[in-house]
């Protein structure tokens, strides 16, 4: 289980003190809403109070998702290096806290977002992090923006694409492969509808010249047909306070997630063969894997008849590559 790194934890806990319990839990509720209706983050995240009520209730499943994804980077391209990030929807800078745990490497980060309270906080966030202390925090639009045609070795963009309408998605996404040196990792909330954006977002990708490196096995058309959709699963601890913040009665969270990682070929990445694309079903005989691979997706059955098959197949896990 992916937890919040020690010290976000205790910067996290600190923003608690002397606000008001229920005001936060109730801001959050009322953010929670207002991001399940699509509302812009500019009118959803008002204010100081805002961002520290997203951050305390959202950050921990953003940013174990965005570790699974940068894992999977890790793991597939494993001569790659995030010597410079660009965290472009940057919000309390999650992706970016995301990325330090992954790549030990990290040198300069870049965050930008257009709500300033975020920005704020992502300074306050990071005050004494020998990475994210230094971050230049840039207010721009992920639709327009322009780093003076730099280009960083890694761009993330995680749950913010969700908020842009339809109309601004190939403008946002040009912006972001144009600032993309290296690798482009892309998390969106594990739903249909953004699934389906991101599917668009992948085509425009693959236009562009990008390489799939993850999760999908090769670069055609997605073979997935409605009412499936492509997402994934991290399971994370909830803190006591996070519990009685969301009014939650169980100590762990399940946090549903879409992505896509792409990269120039200077990038040496080997995409899996396949993927399991859902919870995997278990019984004393077999284990069936639903999985998506270069023939299409389909049902892998591992019988116990092979004790060493068996044996693996217990192991995987919802998102793991085959
Ligand atoms: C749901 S928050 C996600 C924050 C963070 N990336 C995370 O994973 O926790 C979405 C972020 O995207 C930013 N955002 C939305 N639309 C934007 C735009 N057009 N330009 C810049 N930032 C935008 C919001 O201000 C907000 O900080």
């Amino acid at each position: 289980m992916s937890e919040l790194p020690a010290e976000l934890r205790t910067a996290l806990g600190t923003l608690l003190e002397g606000r008001g319990r229920g005001e936060l839990a109730q801001r959050a509720r009322h953010i929670s809403q207002q991001y399940r209706a699509n509302t812009p983050s500019a009118r959803a995240v008002a204010g100081s109070s805002d961002a520290v009520a997203y951050a305390l209730s959202r950050m921990p499943a953003t940013f174990a998702a965005t570790v699974a994804v940068l894992s999977e980077l890790a793991a597939r391209a494993p001569g790659f290096r995030a010597g410079t990030l660009l965290d472009a929807g940057s919000g309390p800078g999650t992706a970016a806290w995301a990325a330090s745990e992954v790549f030990a490497d990290l040198g300069a980060v870049t965050l930008l977002d257009g709500n300033p309270a975020f920005l704020e906080l992502a300074g306050v966030l990071g005050d004494g992090h020998a990475v994210l202390g230094r971050a230049e925090r840039r207010a721009g639009d992920i639709t327009k923006f322009g780093l003076a045609g730099r280009r960083f070795d890694l761009v993330t963009c995680a749950y913010a694409l969700t908020e842009l309408g339809d109309a601004e998605l190939d403008a946002a996404t040009d912006r972001l492969w144009a600032h993309c040196g290296g690798a482009l990792a892309i998390i969106e909330p594990g739903r249909p509808r953004d699934y389906r954006r991101l599917m668009l977002v992948r085509e425009r990708l693959f236009a562009a010249g990008a390489r799939i490196v993850a999760p999908c096995p090769h670069q055609r058309p997605c073979p997935l047909a409605t009412p499936d959709w492509c997402h994934f699963s991290v399971r994370l601890p909830r803190s006591r306070e996070h519990m009685r913040m969301k009014g939650a009665t169980l100590p762990y969270e399940d946090e549903k997630f879409s992505y896509l990682v792409v990269a120039r070929d200077t990038v040496a990445a080997t995409p899996a063969h396949g993927r399991i694309i859902g919870p995997p079903e278990a019984s004393k005989f077999a284990v069936t894997l639903p999985t998506c691979g270069l023939e299409g997706v389909g049902k892998v059955l591992i019988s116990k008849r092979d004790p060493e098959a068996f044996r693996r197949a217990r192991r995987l896990d919802w998102g793991d590559p085959l």
